[in-house]
């Protein structure tokens, strides 16, 4: 099977492409990408944004945008235990719609992935019904429990890529330290939520004006900051890959940029909603709002939109986090946290790029490139060889968020009726179109 996708405009940071050209798909693969000299990306601008197909092998791509698949390396695909919520079937339909064509789901299932049989279902389960390439993290400790080691040697020979509690924090900071010793023998980086639950206890919201008006008990950003330091110094004395989840205060990223100045081995993400949009977002108790980390200041969205500029913060993930509607119409207090965030990512993203916050190239490597190197996995790259996962965006194309639309069984999103633009409109995912 042949497919050629024409004249896009092509942008792949790991090859230093940024141009108009052709991509060559063969069995699944990318054979050749071929840049045509001279053709630069103004002209293509200038191209109107549609999309003609002659037969199924060749894709015209004038005027659209062609990047490498994008790469999530924080979803919960709530499978096995939630499927109420979510399974890997609709969730990675969900990823595929929004231009992901990996995704690394966490561990707190039900059970928790923290054996290598929870893995291998996993595996299993995606390989039969998922529509991307998923990964699995597991678990740090058992039932994420904080107390005991999970079995991290078995469970990375099962297929796991990463190591994380989230959802949880490791309070215990000798079995954090210990989960970094195996990290660095095994060489898989842990992703760690940070949050000192002897702060955060009881809350639900940002700690600040709006929790006292609201009556909501707060969480300072202390509680992100205090873990978030503790992580990168145990990281320094173990050698491990330490990666700190969803940032989502200004201090953590101050602390971050810090110990990268310091030549420390950090890396981090955040999320659209902690650049997008503020505490303000809860003040009607839109439990759709709700997520944990909380949204915080103007003052922090500024602070991680500079982040991500600098490179301090290396990726955005989307911590898709699916509930059911049931649930997130109890009382504020009761709803649980999370965000569903897959269809909405590459729209929020973009905005970072029409606001000149980034560059398109900067884009996809935080949205691709990056995961995939922390990671340690062939994505995120249109090299010849490796798959062909591939999205293509129509950049001009403007859209309403409408969560009756999401492929997600998660319609909760604090986003609904905004106007964004960039779609996908053909995810390739080993080579298998999806059209929208
Ligand atoms: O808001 C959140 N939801 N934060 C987390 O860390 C976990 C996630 C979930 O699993 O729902």
């Amino acid at each position: 099977m042949k497919l050629l996708i024409t004249k896009g405009h092509i942008v792949d940071p790991s090859q230093g492409i940024d141009g108009i050209g052709n991509i060559l798909i063969e069995d699944g693969k990318i054979k050749e990408v071929r840049i045509e000299p001279g053709e630069q990306r103004a002209k293509s601008k200038e191209r109107k944004s549609e999309v003609r197909k002659s037969g199924s092998e060749i894709i015209d791509a004038s005027g659209l945008a062609v990047f490498p698949g994008l790469v999530d390396m924080h979803v919960h695909l709530r499978e096995p235990g939630f499927e109420y919520k979510e399974t890997i079937s609709t969730g990675t339909r969900a990823a595929i719609k929004g231009g992901f064509t990996t995704v690394c789901c966490m561990p707190n299932t039900n059970p928790v992935n923290d054996h290598a049989s929870v893995t291998e279902f996993i595996i299993r389960k995606a390989k039969q019904e998922g529509h991307c390439t998923v990964y699995p993290i597991g678990a740090i400790t058992k039932g994420q429990k904080g107390e005991e080691l999970a079995e991290i040697g078995t469970m990375k020979n099962e297929g796991c890529i990463a190591f994380s509690d989230d959802g949880q924090p490791v309070m215990n900071s000798m079995i954090m330290r210990r989960a970094l010793e195996y990290s660095k023998a095994f060489n898989v980086p842990v992703i760690s939520h940070c949050e000192d639950l002897t702060l955060s206890e009881g809350g639900v919201i940002n700690e600040g004006l709006i929790s006292v008006t609201r009556g909501l008990r707060g969480i300072p950003a202390e509680a992100e900051m205090i873990m978030v330091f503790r992580d990168i110094l145990l990281a320094e004395l173990t050698g491990g890959k330490i990666h700190i989840a969803h940032v989502s205060a200004e201090g953590s990223v101050d602390l971050i940029r810090y110990a990268k100045k310091k030549g420390m081995q950090v890396t981090a993400e955040t999320c659209p909603h902690y650049f997008s949009i503020t505490e303000e977002s809860v003040e009607t108790y839109d439990a759709n709002a709700k997520v944990n980390p909380p949204l915080r200041t103007k003052r922090d969205v500024d602070a991680i939109r500079r982040g991500l500029q600098d490179d301090t913060i290396d990726v955005i993930a989307t911590d898709h986090a699916p509930h059911h509607m049931d649930e997130k119409l109890r009382e504020f207090d009761q709803a649980p946290s999370g965000i569903s965030g897959l269809e909405t990512a590459l729209g929020l993203s973009l905005r970072l790029v029409d606001e000149g916050v980034l560059t398109l190239k900067q884009l996809v490597e935080k949205m691709a490139l990056n995961p995939s190197r922390i990671l340690g996995i062939q994505k995120g790259t249109l090299t010849a060889g490796s798959d062909a996962d591939i999205v293509i965006v129509d950049m001009k194309k403007r859209y309403k968020v409408s969560a009756e639309k999401f492929a997600s069984k998660g319609k909760n999103t604090p986003f609904e009726g905004w106007e964004l633009r960039g779609l996908p409109i053909f995810t390739f995912s080993k080579g298998k179109m999806y059209e929208w």
